[in-house]
């Protein structure tokens, strides 16, 4: 009886007032709603006020698949999801309630970001060979991997360029080929989350066949233009050597004695037997074998009163080769 009094007293004073739950938002972790594929992501139920025990739950897509359910006196609880697939992307929303009502978030979206797979290269030529002078297309292509995804092209070590592909999952590069092109390479793709390299793929160049006889052709010509000039420039060598040597067999000839039998000179040199030593010069510009002749014949003069053994023996030397062999200028410059 006194108990039910005091009851009936005590009721509207000692029942807790109860706060009702309000301002329920949902939150993410990492924030923004992007979380990459592996990694953990949470999801942040909070509110502002409210009393007592607060119960949360979280709700997944426009149908409101129920995730989970924690309750809890505090006034925000977190649900997990981990490793985060790439399903997961989504909308989400939850609610929290005490005893005096439930509110229901906003909803937010949740994005996935797949990192790039090992990217495979590809090099697409037109024919079946690389041929110099072709085109080659390198193409560089992941499996998996969000966009934007940035693809590098490397030659051995070497940067080649690089593009962006906003959509899609490749890439390519275009190579005009040269004979250096040969040898390995590579690509790279990199979307943020960690970029992958490619293997090796090696590329031979084959030099086309006009192109090898052209080549070929050039080095040839290259070749019979050197030896030629060679040979021209040991000829004017030669030539000036001899010229000099008549000269100084000229330039002592006034000293000797003017020659006494006039008539055998004539018969070579055709010229008149007042000049002996002018035609020597004469024919030695003009016509080779005339002014080898002509050598011959004044130092044949020159045998009784000269003690020039050596000329003497070199000039008879030339005289009889040229005789054997038919006045071959090199036989002549050999004897010398
Ligand atoms: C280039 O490649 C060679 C082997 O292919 C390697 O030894 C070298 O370290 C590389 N250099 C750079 C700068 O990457
Ligand atoms: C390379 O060439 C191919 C085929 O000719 C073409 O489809 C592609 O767009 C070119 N790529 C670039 C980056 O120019
Ligand atoms: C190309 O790559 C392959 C595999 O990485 C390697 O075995 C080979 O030696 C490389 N060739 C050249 C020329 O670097
Ligand atoms: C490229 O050349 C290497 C050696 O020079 C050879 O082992 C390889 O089989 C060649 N690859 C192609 C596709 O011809």
């Amino acid at each position: 009886m006194l108990r039910s009094l005091l009851l009936l007293i005590c009721a509207p004073l000692c029942e807790p007032v109860g706060v009702p739950v309000s301002d329920v938002t949902l939150e993410t972790q990492p924030p923004g709603g992007q979380v990459t594929e592996g990694k953990k992501l949470i999801l942040v139920c909070s509110v502002a006020r409210g009393t007592g025990h607060i119960t949360f739950l979280w709700y997944k897509g426009a149908m409101g698949l129920q995730l989970g359910t924690k309750a809890q006196r505090s006034l925000t609880a977190e649900f997990e999801i981990f490793p985060a697939r790439e399903s997961d992307a989504e909308h989400y929303y939850c609610a929290a309630g005490n005893g005096y009502g439930h509110k229901v978030s906003g909803l937010v979206s949740i994005t996935v970001r797949i990192p790039v797979s090992l990217p495979v290269l590809t090099l697409r030529t037109t024919g079946a060979q690389a041929v110099v002078g072709d085109m080659v297309e390198l193409y560089c292509e992941v499996q998996r991997g969000s966009p934007p995804i940035q693809y590098q092209f490397y030659h051995k070590n070497a940067t080649l360029g690089s593009s962006w592909a906003s959509s899609g999952r490749g890439a390519s590069f275009n190579l005009s080929l040269t004979i250096d092109h040969s040898g390995n390479y590579s690509c790279e793709a990199d979307n943020g989350l960690g970029a992958q390299h490619s293997e090796d793929v090696p590329l031979n160049i084959t030099v086309p066949m006009e192109n090898r006889r052209e080549l070929l052709t050039s080095g040839v010509i290259v070749g019979l233009i050197s030896i030629l000039g060679a040979t021209i420039v040991i000829l004017l060598f030669r030539s000036w050597i001899k010229r000099k040597n008549l000269g100084r067999l000229s330039a002592r000839e006034p000293l000797r004695s003017p020659p006494n039998p006039v008539s055998q000179e004539s018969t070579y040199l055709n010229s008149p037997s007042s000049l002996p030593l002018q035609p020597v010069y004469e024919n030695v510009n003009s016509a080779r074998k005339n002014d080898v002749y002509s050598l011959v014949n004044s130092l044949q003069q020159e045998r009784e009163p000269a003690a020039d053994e050596n000329c003497f023996q070199a000039s008879f030397a030339i005289y009889s080769k040229l005789k054997k062999t038919g006045a071959a200028d090199v036989d002549y410059e050999d004897a010398m």
